[in-house]
């Protein structure tokens, strides 16, 4: 190996270094760096035994990731030779000649002279360059230092590789844990543009990522003026600050609500500039419906007590005033003084008026528990079509009666189911008012231990931002004096005693369809 020691070939393998050291780097897979590393050093050393030693950390073993020396070979780091001592020793171990060598033996057959080098970056060995030669004191000085700085680069590239991949794996694991995690995620640029969502926020947004990419994230804030609170939290997100807690209303892409309750944060770049914001949210759509529906209650309750109290003190003037009025409305007819007449018939339809606001307060507030009983659901109802037909002749209104044979008797109480019918019929004669067409009552049974009443009507219709108002006590869009808003509420409260449920289907200017389903008695003893 004298050759090595000219100018030229140091020149040469210089160049060979450089050029290892900058192929090895950008490999992506270890077998394709050990082999770039392999196939450049052979054209610089004509080495013909050799074998690099890769460590690996979770069995604490040294396999063969190359080698020109015969044999499967696994080493354990409890083996006694010249590649483990190496390793666990990390210097470089180099026997001129075996034959008067005692600790270590070759792992050529007859080899004479051998050289282990560890790769080893930042005090961990990551494995061994080994190459032994038939031929005594093979290694020259130069040789060795050179070998040094090749193992030197190999290991560097190892330690990058091995980071690398540590790094990737990271990146993975949070990648993964950021689009399934069940938080809404946001990540904004510094004046909000979206760079990058999650999984999550596409979901209750409705937005797929392109269509929320670069837009800004507070439109999708519902209202106008908890979007301007947000805006003012940036100069606060641009001292890094952290700012949790801010309850959300997002407007999703069909229409729909959703609460979100957010934790945003401000990332600074190293110049102390706000470079990214990132919003972090859960959904709390259901605790707030919850919410909503608790202070509902309460609001019912305080109601009815006011109510009831009202009501008494109510009642007894108003049947006074209306049969006086009555009675003299009577006399000034028989006496011919149509003025009179007139004004007085003004008192009672207001009196009346207010009698059925009264009557009305009295059902809902009215505590519960009356007695239920097996019901025939088409007898009730006929019976309560009869009361109705007098409101139908004002317009051009027609009944089609649906009902069902053999329907099983429903659980229930007979008034009370009839006050429903009223109500709903009530409310579909009012939304017919200036049209002409029909109501339809359908009855059947539905066969999971419910029989359905069925009023579907071809009024105005309701609109999607009042549907989910109706139920609320007070909530009217018929002209003032005209409509409590309490027919509903009414129906709603007697559904409950009643374990039954509502549905209300509409369509603006098509007409609406409420459809009430009802237990159904038990078995034994029907009809
Ligand atoms: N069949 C229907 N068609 C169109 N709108 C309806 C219908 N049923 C209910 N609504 C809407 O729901 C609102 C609430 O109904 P609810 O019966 O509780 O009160 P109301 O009818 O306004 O008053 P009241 O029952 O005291 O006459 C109505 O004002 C109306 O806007
Ligand atoms: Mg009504």
């Amino acid at each position: 190996m004298e050759e090595l020691n000219d100018r030229e070939k140091r020149v040469d393998i210089l160049n060979v270094v450089a050029e290892l050291t900058r192929e090895i780097s950008i490999t992506d897979s270890l077998e394709n760096m050990i082999h770039t590393f392999t196939t450049r050093f052979s054209e610089v050393f004509p080495f013909k035994h050799i074998i690099i030693w890769l460590f690996n950390d979770e069995l604490n073993n040294l396999t063969q990731a190359y080698s020109t020396i015969p044999g499967d070979r696994t080493l354990s780091l409890d083996d006694d030779n010249i590649v483990v001592s190496a390793v666990k020793e990390n210097r470089t171990i180099y026997i001129p000649d075996f034959s008067k060598e005692r600790r270590f033996t070759p792992f050529l057959e007859g080899g004479l002279s051998g050289i282990v080098i560890p790769l080893s970056s930042f005090e961990k060995v990551r494995g061994a360059i080994h190459i032994e030669s038939h031929a005594r004191e093979y290694f020259s000085e130069n040789i060795i230092l050179y070998l040094n700085v090749l193992a030197n680069q190999l290991a560097v590239a190892l330690r990058n590789y091995h980071l690398f991949n540590r790094v990737q794996s990271l990146k993975n694991y949070l990648d993964t844990l950021i689009e399934k995690v069940n938080a809404i995620m946001f990540v904004m640029d510094s004046v909000g543009r979206i760079k990058r969502v999650n999984e999550a926020a596409e979901k209750y947004t409705e937005y797929s990522r392109e269509e929320l990419y670069g837009t800004l994230g507070v439109n999708l804030i519902a209202s106008p003026e908890k979007r301007r609170a947000i805006m003012a939290i940036i100069p606060s997100l641009r001292k890094g600050e952290f700012i949790s807690g801010v309850e959300v209303e997002i407007a999703t892409k069909s229409g729909g609500r959703r609460f979100v309750l957010f934790n945003f944060g401000g990332i600074l770049e190293s110049a102390g500039r706000l470079k990214e914001i990132i919003a972090i949210g859960q959904d709390i759509t259901r605790t707030k419906e919850t919410e909503m529906q608790l202070m509902q209650a309460e609001k019912l309750a305080l109601i009815g007590q006011i109510a009831s109290s009202i009501i008494h003190e109510i009642n007894n003037p108003l049947a006074l005033i209306s049969s006086y009025a009555e009675v003299m409305c009577m006399k000034a007819e028989s006496e011919g003084r149509t003025e009179d007449v007139n004004k007085l018939k003004v008192i009672l339809k207001n009196t009346d008026r207010l009698t059925k606001l009264a009557q009305n307060l009295m059902n809902f507030v009215r505590p519960g528990g009356s007695e239920l009983s097996k019901i025939n659901l088409n007898e009730a109802i006929e019976e309560a079509v009869k009361w109705v037909e007098p409101m139908l002749r004002k317009g051009n209104i027609h009944i089609v009666k649906e009902l069902g044979e053999n329907l099983p008797p429903v659980k229930g109480n007979k008034t009370e189911i009839q006050q429903i019918f009223l109500n709903l019929m009530s409310n579909a004669i009012h939304a017919m008012e200036k049209k002409t067409g029909k109501i339809t009552i359908t009855t059947e049974y539905v066969n999971n231990g419910y029989v359905a009443m069925v009023i579907t009507d071809e009024g105005t219709g309701i609109k999607q931002q009042d549907l989910k108002r109706i139920f609320e006590p007070f909530f009217t869009t018929k002209p003032a004096g005209k409509g409590t808003g309490l027919g509903l509420s009414i129906v709603q409260r007697i559904l409950e005693r009643h374990n039954a449920r509502i549905a209300v289907k509409s369509k603006v200017g098509v007409g609406t369809s409420v459809r009430v389903l009802l237990p159904r008695a038990e078995e034994e003893g029907i009809r």
